[in-house]
This record gives C-alpha cells, sequence and structure tokens, in this order.
C-alpha cells in the first residue's frame, strides 16, 4: 500500500534545537500531538538517576527507541548518554490531558486533570496515570538538530 504524500509528510519531523537553553522545554507538534524537548538541569539529572527502577509504577523505559523490555532507569529514557536532552509525547497516559512543565511533587510534570505527578524524566510516581510519557522514535541529526518519527 502507497501512503499519500501527506502521510510521508508527516512521517517525521526535524526539529532544530540550537536556541534551547539548560532548563527550558520546546513544545512542538507532531501527528497531531505535543511533544516536549526538555534540555535538563544537573539537578533534574541527578534527581532522575536516583530513582531505583523498582519503586517506580511503571517500570518500563515506555521508549520506542528501546525494546519493550528495557527498564524505566533514567539513561534509558534520555537521548543523550549524559541525560541532557529528554524528548516526550506530552500527553498524560491517563486520560491524554497536556501535562504542566516544572511542577507536581517530583519536580517534573503534573497532569492537573486528575492529579498525576510525573518526574524528571517524564516517570509517572503518583496518581492515576498508568505508565510513563511515551519516548517516540527520536534520532539525533547533528548538535543542534533531532529528528521525531
Ligand atoms: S488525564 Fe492526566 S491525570 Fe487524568
Amino acid at each position: 500500500m502507497n501512503a499519500s504524500a501527506e502521510v510521508r509528510a508527516l512521517a517525521s519531523i526535524e526539529v532544530d534545537i540550537a536556541d534551547v537553553e539548560v532548563g527550558q522545554q520546546l513544545t512542538v507538534k507532531f501527528r497531531g500531538k505535543p511533544v516536549f524537548i526538555r534540555r535538563r538541569t544537573p539537578e533534574e539529572i541527578e534527581m532522575g538517576r536516583a530513582v531505583k527502577t523498582e519503586e517506580l509504577p511503571d517500570p518500563t523505559a515506555q521508549n520506542l527507541n528501546l525494546g519493550p523490555d528495557a527498564d524505566a532507569s533514567d539513561q534509558n529514557r534520555t537521548l543523550d548518554e549524559a541525560g541532557e536532552w529528554l524528548v516526550m509525547i506530552g500527553v498524560c497516559t491517563h486520560l491524554g490531558c497536556i501535562p504542566i512543565g516544572e511542577a507536581g511533587d517530583f519536580g517534573g510534570w503534573f497532569c492537573p486533570c486528575h492529579g498525576s505527578h510525573y518526574d524528571t524524566a517524564g516517570r509517572i510516581r503518583k496518581g492515576p496515570a498508568p505508565l510513563n510519557l511515551l519516548v517516540p522514535k527520536t534520532a539525533r541529526l547533528s548538535d543542534t538538530v533531532i529528528k521525531l518519527g
């Protein structure tokens, strides 16, 4: 089956991340959904890495770049080895609201719809959401450009 030109155009997008400073988040729309691209601070990285995966409600990475068995360690959630870049679909895994950044009890994202708290790696920590925020298929094309899809 051949995909239409429109569908193919949406299959992937390139995003310029050159202007994203440490501690900032860029939100882009991809396939009709918000994608959060966060450049984490050293403190956020440290907080994410200090968590043991056994403590997590959803112990799986939820990262489309890894296999389904990958655990939800901080390293398995981020784009780069240093853990600075975190790319996630900004849709709450409870009923689909858009979480707010730099909020909630774990310093990450908070979904006010029914009170789900995500940590600095976008992993669900408290509230009704069952799963970590999804990490989409992402590739680093250069220091300043990433590709989604
Ligand atoms: S939709 Fe996010 S907590 Fe219900």
